[in-house]
């Protein structure tokens, strides 16, 4: 069974993460860029925050989910029931019975981070054969000329918010360099009453987009970004 990363803050991810995200307006844009394709990928779907938004706009997506936390799983099946499938499986040696046209991850088991004026990939993901396996495993299932798409995030920042005075969460960010690697820690709290009653620490691998993007092309992805913020499109090339 993989491990849940998340299981500290299961009872209050929804809360905290709900109210830091617009989701319904990451799934319009999302939606643009899965044109009419039907056959979609979430890797890390947490408790399928976005998924509920992507299906109110185009009911007829056949959404797979997948994600190594159990408890957040349990969540997302609670909200989407029959609508989607899902597996708790690890990106790394995802093996599905089936084929899709775009993947995606949205601060999944990867996102991209802005730092300064470099782009960076956070991954939960630490080790870098890790990473490459991952990369590979989503080509395997993505059909040629299928899309990847890793949205970016923001989740490098810390942020407190307070809710109804009683309740308040928080997440603080510090960066980590360790034998010439670098890391990001996200520590989330919540306290009620002045008493802490959730806490999770996730630790991500921080890697240049130049390394990144020469792992997806040696696992046979092309960029096909437009210009943009929000998110790196990767296409997966025709076999030869
Ligand atoms: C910050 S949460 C985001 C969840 C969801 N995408 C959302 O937008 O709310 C990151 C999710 O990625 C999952 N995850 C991390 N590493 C993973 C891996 N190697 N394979 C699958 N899921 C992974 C975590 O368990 C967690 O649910």
């Amino acid at each position: 069974m993989p491990t849940d990363l998340y299981q500290g803050m299961s009872d209050f991810y929804n809360a905290f993460i709900g109210r830091n995200r617009d989701y319904r307006a990451i799934a319009m844009e999302l939606l643009k860029l899965f044109g009419n394709q039907q056959h979609i990928l979430d890797v890390g779907i947490g408790t399928g925050l976005l998924v509920e938004q992507l299906l109110e706009l185009r009911s007829e997506l056949q959404i797979t989910g997948i994600d190594t936390s159990k408890s957040l799983l349990a969540q997302a099946q609670a909200s989407l029931g029959t609508q989607v499938e899902l597996y708790c499986q690890d990106v790394c040696n995802l093996q599905l019975d089936k084929m899709f046209d775009v993947a995606y991850s949205r601060g999944g088991a990867w996102a991209f981070v802005q730092d300064g004026d470099t782009i960076l990939l956070a991954s939960h993901i630490l080790e870098l054969d890790a990473i490459e396996q991952s990369f590979e495993r989503v080509a395997a299932h993505l059909r040629d000329g299928g899309r990847f798409i890793i949205i970016s995030s923001n989740a490098n920042h810390s942020k407190q918010d307070e809710l109804d005075g009683e309740v308040s969460f928080g997440r603080t960010v510090s960066k980590h360099w360790v034998d010439g690697e670098q890391y990001l820690v996200l520590d989330y709290r919540c306290h009620r009453q002045g008493i802490l009653t959730g806490h999770q620490k996730v630790r991500m691998r921080l890697l240049e987009l130049e390394y990144v993007e020469s792992m997806l092309r040696a696992a046979g992805f092309q960029n096909i970004s437009y210009d943009s913020h929000e998110c790196r499109i990767y296409q997966k090339e025709s076999a030869k």
